[in-house]
């Protein structure tokens, strides 16, 4: 068959002795899924099958532990530090090869940034550093580097030891029979703290110069292939750039590439980043497609074997681009590939409207997954981590279901049901679908989130589901339904405080308004975005209100912020958090190029609004009763709660009625995708409220509600 589109993607590749038919590589991603003891579970399985069934061609499983006694990166990552995990590993080789995939096992030894155990960590170096962002830190070591967190050198039998448990590692993902095994050097883990002229402060010849430093790489590297032999294929991957002063730079990282082609590796994996610098390792939404593609680009310069680059990967155009233009010889993607496991196929047949873009929010797979100990899950597609949603069960009989509110959880909510048989109408009262995400649009660098918007609004229409824009459904509206879901977000609050009704007082909604016209969903009659001063005070913390000092500060204005917390956005993911941080002080995220702040942003913590005069001024009392006064020309409310106003009103007219999203809890994008989800898998044919008013259906035999 003749390739259509992007052929240069969809042509085969060598790595080492074996062909890859296709470009596409999912480079290693931790799903943290597997059993206690490492071993293979049927989750692992389902994961990696779809994305092999979605037509990637090289699938690097994520992070394994070769002792998982000394480091686990996360607490339930995969290993193989012992022959019994051999069988389970097969299984996962045999579920990717049934669907063409060549697939390679990631070995990865975290070092000082193990999720477990959490004392007495390995390193190249004593010396402890602030690690905040690595798995489990932020929550469990909160404040960690001020505790002296024990991290200590490893001796030089240890290192040894671990070289064994190296080579043991990759002989058994070779008996498992995986295609190849890659080296983690990256991102400020084990090899990467012995690689890095930050870390290891070694003065042994594991430490020093750069022959030093790359020993214990080199070291493993030999081991593996004196147990598995030369010919099988062993790639790397390594930080292009740690992006942190006295670390690795591009040009070192040319020498690594030239070393280890030397030594016959058969491919390069080229990250970013260490986690001293976490923007560059997870790149959040703010960072533009392929930001770190000049890195593998220069490294292609000096080497034959193939390049991989990855970072923020997700139109099929422009990995084309970079591929027919020799800068890579393949795409490595990882969150596009949790979002959307079909990338390859809906690229290959040229449906490129229908991939489901990864909005980089790092909520899901990184924030309220890994980083807290728990197993993989995604903000946009409900179906990781939870296979339910993988084979969708039709409905037995079709319901009528309304659904009030077309943001992320109502057109979720909608999809689903429409996908399951169910005959849905979704009530809007403004002009256009999207809800909340609709907001982001004029944040610069946050706009990734109306691709999801665009995504659902497009499924929406393609599902021919009913949409009713500016109507607000009363009880009488909505009686003859079998289900009302209230997916009506959230509000922003107006506390009763002197001068919150005056004209310069607006919302964070007023200001944030899209006004893309030429957006092919934008409605007519749309309300323009609210007129503001140069000095801006904002009230609240929550999305509208980071959202409104990123916009408002990018746009040269002086932005301050009151939070009754003792620090803003603490709710925040923290690669997102760290970067805006950097950001409010006139600075930049690693490797971001985004427009740089004229003013920092002042924040106000442990304080509330007590009052605010004609004149702009704006009274401020702190929690230890302290005032100061802050001149403003705009005053931006946004304290947001759930907009739940018919939800009372509805049950009282026994309706069949829940609330999702925020309507029921104010959160976040994943928050009300997986509301909307799970709402719509429980519609069936009698369905009706439990005692603790959730929908339930299909009861045992017998019991009749
Ligand atoms: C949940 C999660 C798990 C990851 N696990 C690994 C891993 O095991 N090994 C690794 O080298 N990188 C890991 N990464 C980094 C990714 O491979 C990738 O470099 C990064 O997410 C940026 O690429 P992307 O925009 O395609 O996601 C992980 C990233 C995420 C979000």
């Amino acid at each position: 068959m003749k390739q259509k589109h992007y052929p240069t993607l969809f042509s085969p590749i060598r790595i080492g002795n074996v062909t890859v038919a296709n470009r596409v590589a999912m480079v290693p991603t931790d799903i943290s899924s597997a059993n206690a003891d490492g071993s293979v579970n049927p989750r692992v399985i389902t994961y990696h099958e779809e994305i092999a069934k979605g037509g990637c061609g090289f699938i690097i499983v994520g992070a394994t532990t070769p002792d998982k006694i000394t480091g686990r990166p996360t607490v339930t990552c995969l290993a193989a530090d012992e022959d019994p995990l051999i069988p389970g590993l097969a299984h996962l080789a045999e579920a990717m090869h049934r669907h063409g995939a060549k697939c390679a096992v990631q070995i990865q030894h975290p070092g000082r940034q193990a999720a477990w155990p959490r004392k007495n960590l390995m390193s190249a170096s004593d010396h402890v550093l602030d690690v905040p962002g690595s798995a489990g830190h932020e929550i469990i070591y909160a404040e960690s580097f001020a505790q002296g967190k024990s991290i200590r050198a490893m001796t030089v039998e240890e290192i040894y030891d671990l070289i064994e448990k190296f080579g043991e590692a990759a002989w058994r993902v070779q008996q498992a029979g995986f295609d190849s095994v890659e080296l983690h050097g990256a991102h400020g883990y084990l090899i990467a703290q012995f690689m890095s002229p930050f870390v290891n402060k070694r003065h042994d010849r594991f430490g020093g110069s750069f022959m030093g430093r790359m020993r214990f790489t080199m070291e493993i590297v030999t081991r593996i292939q004196m147990k598995c032999g030369k010919d099988f294929p062993l790639g790397i991957r390594y930080s292009g750039d740690e992006w942190i002063e006295g670390g690795r730079r591009l040009d070192e990282t040319v020498e690594v590439a030239k070393l280890m082609e030397g030594m016959g590796l058969a491919y390069v994996d080229i990250s970013a980043g260490i986690f001293e610098s976490p923007g560059a390792v997870m790149d959040p939404m703010y960072y533009p497609e392929g930001w770190n593609t000049y890195t593998a680009a220069e490294v292609k310069k000096h080497v034959k074997i193939p390049v991989i680059t990855s970072h923020s990967l997700r139109n099929p155009d422009y990995c084309e681009k970079i591929l027919a233009e020799g800068k890579t010889d393949m795409v490595g993607m990882c969150r596009q590939l949790i979002a959307d496991p079909y990338w390859a196929n809906k690229a290959r047949i040229g449906k490129k409207r229908e991939i489901r873009r990864c909005i980089s929010c790092l909520v899901g797979c990184w924030q309220e997954s890994l980083m807290i100990k728990r197993d993989m899950r995604c903000a946009i597609n409900p179906a990781i981590g939870d296979e339910r949603f993988i084979h969708l069960q039709p409905a037995e009989k079709a319901c009528n279901v309304a659904i009030i509110g077309g943001g992320p959880a109502g057109m979720e909510a909608a999809r689903i049901s429409a996908l399951r048989g169910h005959k849905v109408t979704l009530f809007e009262k403004s002009g256009e679908l999207g809800g909340a995400m609709l907001f982001c649009c004029t944040v610069p660098g946050k706009n990734k989130m109306r691709w999801h918007a665009d995504w659902l609004r497009e499924q929406v229409k393609k599902l021919g589901i009913a949409v009713k824009l500016r109507t607000e459904p009363k009880v009488k509206d909505v009686k003859g339904f079998d289900a009302v879901l209230l997916a009506t977000g959230g509000t922003v609050a107006r506390p009763d405080v002197p001068g919150i009704k005056l004209p310069f007082v607006v919302t964070f909604e007023d200001v944030l308004r899209c006004k893309n016209t030429k957006c092919e969903y934008y409605p007519k009659n749309k309300a323009k975005p609210a007129q503001t001063g140069q000095n801006i005070l904002i009230w609240g913390d929550h999305f509208g209100a980071a959202d409104a000092a990123e916009m408002l500060g990018c746009a040269g204005k002086k932005v301050t912020i009151v939070t009754e917390n003792r620090e803003f956005a603490e709710w925040m993911e923290p690669c997102h958090r760290d970067v805006m941080m950097k950001r409010f002080a006139c600075g930049n995220g690693e490797g971001l190029k985004s427009k740089i702040y004229k003013h920092p942003v002042r924040i106000i913590p442990n304080s509330s609004v007590l009052e605010i005069r004609k004149d702009g001024t704006v009274v401020i009392v702190s929690n230890t009763f302290e005032r100061c006064e802050v001149k403003a020309d705009t005053v931006v409310l946004a304290k947001v709660v759930p907009d739940d106003s018919l939800y009372e009103r509805f049950l009282a007219a026994d309706l069949t009625v829940v609330r999702i999203g925020d309507a029921r809890r104010v959160r976040n994008v994943r928050g009300a995708v997986t509301d909307g989800a799970n709402v719509a898998l429980t519609i069936e044919k009698g369905v009706t409220l439990n005692a603790n008013n959730e929908l339930i259906a299909n009861l045992p035999t017998g019991v009749d509600l």
